[in-house]
């Protein structure tokens, strides 16, 4: 018992992973097939199934009227016979008795045989001669009191309708007729072949309109399937054309279309960044290498030659004069260090943090960029971000406030850094001439000026946003929003996170 129980359970899990690997099967074997092909076969599908069906009814109703009126056509003829038999038979005239039955079979193709039978059962005559085929006399019968009776034979060359009709209400015999459905079934299958041929048509029919409709439906899908498999790979020029797109489709091509767009200027934008950047530190590399040459080189070579002198010095007056001077020229030296690893990296950055470092920068901005520029910093105590994040804003300040030294023409400027719950607020705000925001982004790569481009990408690399706000005459403000949660590690964060 608990056997058969756990084999019923073995061959049940066995089913259920066997059809799940059917359907998987299936589903799989959906997947690859085109929504093409599936329309087609379902018209083609349809077109069949209805094509047999209607066939198989209008056969079926051809059929049956045609035998209702084979037998109809019996019986009339089988009542013919019957009048003129009738006088015959009493003079016992079998000679003009078969002309007339031989006459009947040979004027309709529907009549297999005729013959008469007296009324005791004797053949008069027949279209046989005078021999029967065995049984066939008793196999149809009529009452006396009905006017025929039809008996239905299955026979080798089709079904036979067998018609008895009484002669003189019975007491001068029966006519019998053999009615055959071999010419209604001729005429079935050549119905059926010339059906057969007009589905056949109609399917070819339909499988051309369905290729013509999915063609018009599935081109834009197909497109869009080419052109997403093309941006995939990284071609931004591929776009889908929306001349066969109808309804939705246009609305998806479109949106596909412009994404692609949209795909490409960033990309574009990406790769005038990267030159930039390329450039930029080529150009920062040589500058280096012409300030270490120019400069300390020439400082060193100064002190070098200053140190030889020193040890020809005559007297100590005069070596106190040379090492007055030689200090003088290492003081120059350190200070051209210091200022080139500043503008490499501002260390006060490291060590004090951002607020510290843009104080620092605001105060030189009058003498290195010509502007005067206030710091206000609110509630930044205890803050401290991580290298990236304050590396990322002094250089867009840096950017900005350059940008106010090139073209604002402003009298005044400002740096604002302020902390608003978990929100770290950076603002550069200067009275200068203003400029059309969207006009300069949507020019910036035609016109190669990534200033301000390389500002938004470098603040949406650390999860901020940059806004800048600007109108001809209006000065211009630039914000910089950034959340600080996770980014942050002091106490009063910490509070706020939890
Ligand atoms: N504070 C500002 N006041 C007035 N105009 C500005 C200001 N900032 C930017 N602009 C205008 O926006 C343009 C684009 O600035 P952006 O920094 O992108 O390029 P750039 O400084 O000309 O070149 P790059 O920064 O790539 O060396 C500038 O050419 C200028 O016309
Ligand atoms: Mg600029």
């Amino acid at each position: 018992m608990m056997k058969n129980i756990i084999l019923q359970g073995i061959w049940q899990v066995k089913c259920l992973v066997e059809n799940e690997k059917l359907t998987n099967k299936l589903l799989r074997i959906n997947r690859n097939i085109s929504i093409r092909i599936k329309i087609m076969v379902m018209i083609v599908g349809i077109v069949i199934i209805l094509g047999i069906w209607l066939s198989m009814q209008t056969l079926d109703i051809i059929q049956s009227t045609l035998s209702d009126q084979l037998v109809k056509q019996g019986v009339s003829l089988g009542q013919y016979i019957s009048a003129r038999s009738t006088d015959l038979i009493f003079i016992n005239d079998n000679f003009t008795l078969h002309q007339l039955i031989q006459e009947i079979v040979s004027n309709n193709n529907n009549v297999r045989y005729a013959f008469i039978l007296d009324s005791e059962g004797n053949l008069l005559t027949s279209s046989f001669g005078m021999l029967l085929p065995k049984g066939l006399d008793k196999i149809n019968k009529v009452e006396y009191n009905l006017a025929y009776h039809v008996q239905t034979l299955n026979t080798e060359k089709g079904v036979v309708y067998d018609i008895a009709v009484p002669i003189f209400e019975g007491s001068a015999g029966t006519v019998r007729l053999g009615m055959s459905e071999s010419e209604i079934q001729k005429l079935l299958f050549n119905t059926t072949q010339s059906l057969l041929a007009t589905t056949i048509l109609v399917s070819v029919f339909g499988i051309l309109i369905a290729y013509f409709f999915t063609l018009l439906l599935t081109n834009p899908l197909t497109q869009l399937v080419e052109a997403a498999k093309a941006v995939g790979k990284g071609d931004f020029n591929k776009r889908v054309k929306l001349g066969w797109a109808h309804g939705e489709l246009v609305q998806l091509a479109q949106v596909f279309n412009n994404m692609v767009e949209n795909l490409k200027q960033v990309d574009q934008l990406r790769t005038n960044l990267l030159n930039k950047i390329i450039t930029a530190q080529e150009e920062e590399r040589s500058r280096i290498a012409r300030e270490l040459h120019d400069h300390t080189g020439q400082s060193l070579t100064s002190i070098m030659i200053g140190l030889k002198m020193l040890e020809s010095s005559k007297n100590m007056e005069e070596m106190k004069g040379k090492v007055a001077e030689l200090r003088k020229f290492t003081n120059t030296t350190l200070e051209e260090i210091k200022d080139l690893s500043l503008t490499l990296r501002p260390g006060v950055l490291d060590d004090l943090g951002l607020e510290a470092a843009l104080q620092s920068y605001s105060s030189e901005c009058l003498t290195k960029l010509g502007i005067d520029v206030d710091f206000h910093s609110v509630g930044m105590e205890g803050v401290k971000l991580s290298q990236e994040v304050n590396l990322t804003i002094y250089r867009v300040v840096q950017e900005a406030l350059t940008n106010v030294a090139k073209y604002s023409n402003a009298s005044e400027a400002s740096i604002i850094i302020k902390r608003n719950e978990n929100m770290l607020i950076v603002i550069v705000e200067d009275n200068g001439i203003g400029f059309n925001v969207e006009e300069k982004l949507n020019s910036s790569i035609q016109n190669k000026k990534l200033g301000l481009p390389g500002m938004q990408e470098r603040v949406n690399l650390i999860g901020g946003k940059l806004t800048i706000e600007s109108e001809p005459g209006m000065g211009t403000t630039i914000y910089i929003h950034l959340n600080m949660e996770g980014l942050v590690q002091d106490e009063k964060n910490k509070n706020l996170s939890s």
